[in-house]
């Protein structure tokens, strides 16, 4: 059955000037309110830390965005012990109350998008029209999973004569959401709200360098209605504070998004029971990608290489769907590698806040030196196609492009998370599946052909969450791409999809004999 119903929150359109100036104004005003310290939401009041980080501006990195207090492990165990106290109530509180809670947030994120699109520009480096899709995103979110809750919570009824059988769903309890920087809005706030709709008592940990925003999600939350307690703020140290609340023997749900070394550390730790533990922990885990596009002979080529550079250079190469991966048969290898070269040398690489910027800076100095290794690696290995000049100022790396790589190289297997994309000549469509097939990822990955026997086979053995045929591979929709993957991209939920919800939850079944 389809969902046609959905009506998604539409983006800006920059091609009106009157937008972008509203844009231009939003960026502005966030610039004078810069620097200001996010403390911790804990039973609903925001409390002072020992300890405080500063979060900067990649584009420029003098600029401190906002000063983040960083919650010790016993403010951790207070967090988790309010939540505890306000999980009765909220799991009493109709779902319909819960959903409205969802619908207001949203109502106020479109309000407020301008804004909040020039936040996660300064704080993450994302374009403004980036920004603004992520921002459509988290809207959908809430609107989205408010009515799944809706629909989930008239259950089920297998009734025959003389005995009433009644499925239901009742919350899990306390969920622990830790997420990435860099879909900082979008995925803090899909899985927050996935957490708290289905009635869990919620905590969220945000990546260290994308605190403010989660700061800004906590007070639209709390301005929703969201009563207190039942939504925590727990910024801190992944290995510190993150692993306690993985491992705290109240914790029922964690949802997690990042990278594949941190998931499965995360899914291995929850599945230890504690002494005092009395149930099982659910993890959901949306961990790397090592995402591929094939390119065969009959592809329209001006839509492949225009496909392709998005693909893999959009935010910085940055998205967990991004195309690290080209699979060119040999045909047209030659010719293909000429135009993505060319395309990709007209991209302007700049601040994000620069209107004319389309590629803008990586995240931090960690994320600039692990990318260069691995562009150093690349040149042992691999033919350097494509190497470009980046401004001074912030943590800049442009589009990186090696030609000639084998399947197996370094570059060819490992998660880059950065602008830098492998071509891989393949002689035939058989061996391009095989290639594309090669990682232990399965996230994204996308086709580009007019021979329908081809699109068949990817259909039944490109091995990914979401395929594509015929378009970018990333900026996937709520309700209408659900987005996860499988193998060692994830435990294989879908985002912004039918089942999502029911990670969150406990079906019950009552029997009557009457
Ligand atoms: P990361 O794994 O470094 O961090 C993610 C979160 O985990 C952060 O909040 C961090 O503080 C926390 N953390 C770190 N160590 C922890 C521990 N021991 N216990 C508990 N929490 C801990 O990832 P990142 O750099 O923020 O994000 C980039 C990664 O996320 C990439 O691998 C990307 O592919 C992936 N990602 C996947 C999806 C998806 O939907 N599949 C979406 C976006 C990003
Ligand atoms: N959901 C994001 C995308 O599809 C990661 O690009």
């Amino acid at each position: 059955s389809s969902n046609n119903q959905f009506a998604n929150a539409p983006d800006t359109d920059y091609a009106q000037a009157e937008l972008r100036q509203k844009g231009q104004q939003a960026l502005e005003q966030v610039r004078n309110s810069l620097g200001k310290t996010y403390l911790p939401l804990i039973d609903g009041e925001y409390v002072e830390t020992a300890e405080y980080i500063n979060s900067v501006n990649p584009s420029r990195s003098s600029e401190i965005v906002g000063k983040i207090g960083l919650i010790s492990v016993e403010q951790a165990e207070q967090a988790m012990q309010a939540a505890k106290t306000a999980f009765p109530t909220w799991q009493k509180t109709p779902a319909t109350e819960r959903a409205a809670i969802l619908r207001k947030a949203a109502q106020i994120m479109e309000e407020k998008r301008h804004e909040l699109n020039a936040w996660i520009c300064l704080e993450v480096g994302k374009i403004l029209p980036q920004a603004d899709a992520e921002v459509s995103e988290a809207i959908d979110f809430c609107r989205y999973y408010a009515d799944e809750m809706e629909r989930l919570d008239s259950g089920y009824n297998y009734d025959i004569a003389g005995e009433t059988n009644r499925y239901f769903y009742q919350p899990r309890g306390i969920a622990v959401v830790i997420s990435p920087w860099n879909f900082p809005f979008a995925i803090a706030t899909g899985m927050t709200v996935a957490a708290l709709v289905t009635g869990n008592c919620t905590l969220l940990k945000p990546a260290e360098t994308s605190s403010v925003i989660a700061a800004k999600i906590i007070e639209i939350l709390v301005q929703a209605g969201i009563p207190k307690g039942v939504i925590q703020f727990v910024p801190g140290k992944g290995s510190q504070v993150g692993a306690y609340m993985v491992e705290h023997p109240d914790t029922h749900v964690i949802a997690f998004t990042g990278s594949r070394e941190v998931g499965c550390r995360i899914y291995a730790e929850a599945a230890k029971l504690k002494p005092e533990q009395k149930h099982l922990k659910r993890v959901i885990a949306e961990m790397g990608g090592k995402n591929a596009i094939i390119v065969d002979e009959s592809a329209d080529l001006d839509q492949a290489v225009a496909g392709v550079v998005s693909s893999a250079f959009g935010y910085t190469g940055q998205k967990c769907s991004a195309c690290s991966r080209v699979i060119v048969l040999e045909p047209i290898y030659n010719t293909f590698i000429e135009r993505l070269v060319e395309a990709t040398k007209s991209l302007n690489v700049g601040v994000a806040d620069a209107p004319s910027t389309q590629v803008g800076p990586v995240i931090d100095a960690n994320a600039r030196d692990r990318i260069l290794e691995y562009i150093a690696k690349g040149k042992e290995e691999c033919q350097l196609a494509l190497s470009m000049s980046a401004p001074d100022g912030g943590y800049f790396i442009p589009p990186t492009i090696f030609s000639d790589v084998s399947p197996d190289a370094t570059i060819a297997q490992e998660e880059i998370f950065g602008p830098v994309l492998a071509v891989i000549k393949a002689s035939n469509f058989d061996e391009a599946l095989t290639i594309a097939n090669s990682t232990d990822y399965a996230l994204t990955g996308g086709l580009y052909s007019r021979t329908p026997d081809h699109i068949d086979r990817a259909y039944q053995e490109f091995e990914v969450g979401n395929l594509y045929i015929n378009r970018t591979i990333t900026g996937a929709i709520v309700a209408r791409q659900p987005f996860g993957g499988f193998k060692l991209s994830g435990v294989g939920s879908k985002a912004g999809g039918p089942d999502y919800l029911l990670q969150f939850l406990e079906p019950r079944v009552v029997t009557e004999n009457i």
